[in-house]
């Protein structure tokens, strides 16, 4: 009976053996082109999965769509270089299969869900979201997944939840960024508690109709659309509810610039540039007049999770 080397050897260790015997081999050859073309074979990327979606019409911004291209192209996911081409091009190899989120912290019923069971959580929607980057640009995409309180309802919250901590992967042998210093790994974002669970904000796990390129944040992810896209984290592996208000990733790094809330607000300009307007990648020309930002990124029905707040301070 033949065994294979997989079967005896650790996954990992496995792969990173293949990938160096294939290094070698044409390292000695050709080197460049054929060493990124074994790579990419090593880490072969989950092919797109189809997804059935119903679109939710309450949802559904009229926006002219992001085409796939550009939302899949020109990316932020720091764990894969910092430059907006580079995710897309490093991120084939995250590994996205088995994947577990665990969700934990001050909840009745703690749980680690692996993605096959997020797919079937609840029934999947389309929704059509815009998403504005707070580096001034904005997309329109159309999402698929269902409302994070779906599952936040599963764990039940303890009375002593007021805040929902993300935590995306931090893998230095997946992700090349995480080496770098440019933020404190892992990625973490946060929301209160009232706020996660606002019908808007969605637990995503596909675009376009199919499960999530990598460089979107595959297998799972969050998308808060009246948020600085920041504040959706990507490729989560964990959710914590905790009573005080989570040390987030960009708020530790810059604590003057991007704040906890970071809700859209042309009104609060960025210490070093205006959020008045923003450019729509995909459909306005770089010399093209730009759009007005809108508070709340025009999702006014959240308006009423800030009653009373001065959003100067709570930016
Ligand atoms: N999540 C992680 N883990 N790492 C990141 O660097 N970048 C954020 C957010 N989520 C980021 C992240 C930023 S700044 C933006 S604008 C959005 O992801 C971009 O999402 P998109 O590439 O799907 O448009």
């Amino acid at each position: 009976m033949l065994i294979k080397p997989s079967e005896i050897t650790p996954q990992q260790v496995y792969e990173s053996r293949r990938q160096f015997i294939a290094k070698m081999a044409l390292g000695a050859v050709a080197g460049g082109a054929l060493w990124e073309m074994a790579n990419r074979a090593a880490f072969a990327q989950e092919p797109a999965q189809k997804l059935a979606a119903k679109l939710n019409p309450s949802y559904a911004a009229l926006d002219k769509q992001t085409p796939f291209k550009d939302a899949s192209t020109y990316n932020n996911f720091y764990e894969f270089g910092t430059d907006k081409d580079e995710p897309h091009q490093s991120a084939h190899t995250l590994k996205t299969r088995p994947w577990t989120v665990t969700i934990d912290g001050e909840v009745k019923k703690p749980v680690t869900l692996d993605i096959d069971s997020l797919l079937k959580l609840a029934p999947l929607e389309e929704r059509i979201y815009r998403l504005r980057c707070v580096e001034g640009w904005s997309m329109v995409i159309p999402w698929v997944g269902y409302s994070l309180s779906n599952l936040i309802k599963k764990v039940e919250p303890t009375s002593s939840a007021k805040f929902v901590e993300f935590t995306s992967l931090a893998d230095p042998k997946q992700m090349p960024g995480v080496g770098s210093r440019v933020l404190n790994w892992p990625y973490v974002e946060g929301l209160r508690l009232d706020e996660a669970m606002h019908p808007l904000a969605l637990l995503g796990l596909g675009m376009y109709g199919q499960t999530l390129p990598n460089q979107n944040g595959a297998p799972v992810r969050l998308v808060v659309p009246w948020k600085y896209g920041f504040k959706s984290a990507k490729s989560i592996v964990r959710i914590r509810f905790v009573k005080d208000m989570p040390r987030t990733a960009w708020n530790v790094s810059a604590p003057n610039e991007y704040g906890f809330y970071s809700n859209v607000n042309p009104e609060v300009d960025h210490p070093r540039w205006s959020q008045s307007s923003e450019r729509r990648i995909g459909e306005d020309g770089f010399f093209q007049k730009k759009r007005k930002t809108l508070m709340f990124n025009g999702y006014s029905e959240v308006a009423a999770l800030y009653t009373g707040m001065d959003l100067k301070k709570n930016f």
